[in-house]
């Protein structure tokens, strides 16, 4: 790739995990162009915040679309009219068809607040809270077709606290996304990760497992 690595993020909401890259950016921790954000909900909070850091945004709005596949074909145009080399989705509540996934084969990245393969899916911390897990957090990973499937490859992990309700789980695990997310976009700016024949990549050699950085109960890295 040649300059630096133009990035698409995708959002649905609040978007606090965009803010994160706008925050690593401006702290210079993180070298990413932040090309545009697309959203599908035209009152997403995170297009606010992207247009503060003067980001370009697009809104696309799903429900204008007959079907998945017509969606998906549209964002992707739209997209593309800014040739970006990765795409990061930042709490996109859309399920992506093969066809798009496809189409950007190895350059999308997800964060899933879990530690996968632990969990897919939606209401985490709940079911983290209800099995009685020792140990809860949030992953960054390759998109594939399968949902929250594709290759990890950073993991945060903290402990649960006894007594915690989901909702403070909740957002002691988006601590840590806001520090591991941008990391792992880094990596793959970088070129250090790789996603190859369906696998992990990190700094040439297959990494079937993640890495997993730990921290403590409020989300201070150890
Ligand atoms: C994050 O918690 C992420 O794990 C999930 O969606 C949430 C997005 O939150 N995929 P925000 O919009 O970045 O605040």
């Amino acid at each position: 790739m040649s300059g630096r690595c133009k990035t698409a993020l995708l959002i649905s909401g609040s978007g606090t995990n965009l803010q994160a890259f706008i925050d690593a950016v401006r702290h210079g921790s993180l070298h990413l162009e932040l090309s545009v954000v697309l959203s599908n909900k035209a009152d997403a909070f995170g297009i606010v915040r992207a247009r503060n850091a003067g980001i370009p945004t697009t809104c696309i709005e799903h429900g204008r679309y007959a079907d998945r596949a017509t969606f998906d074909r549209a964002v992707a145009a739209k997209l593309d009219e800014w040739q970006p080399d990765l795409l990061v989705l930042a709490g996109f509540m859309r399920i992506l068809s093969a066809g798009f996934v496809d189409h950007y084969a190895g350059r999308i990245l997800n964060i899933h607040p879990a530690l996968l393969p632990a969990y897919p899916g939606l209401d985490t911390h709940q079911r983290v809270l209800d099995a009685g897990d020792k140990w809860h957090g949030s992953t960054v990973h390759f998109v594939t077709e399968e949902l929250d499937g594709g290759p990890p490859i950073l993991q945060g992990r903290l402990p649960v606290v006894s007594g915690e309700s989901s909702a403070q789980l909740a957002a002691r695990v988006q601590t840590i996304e806001h520090q591991i997310y941008p990391e792992a976009a880094e990596w793959v700016g970088e070129g250090r990760v790789e996603f190859r024949d369906g696998r992990t990549w990190i700094d040439g050699a297959v990494a079937d497992e993640p890495i997993v950085q730990t921290f403590g109960r409020e989300g201070t890295r150890l």
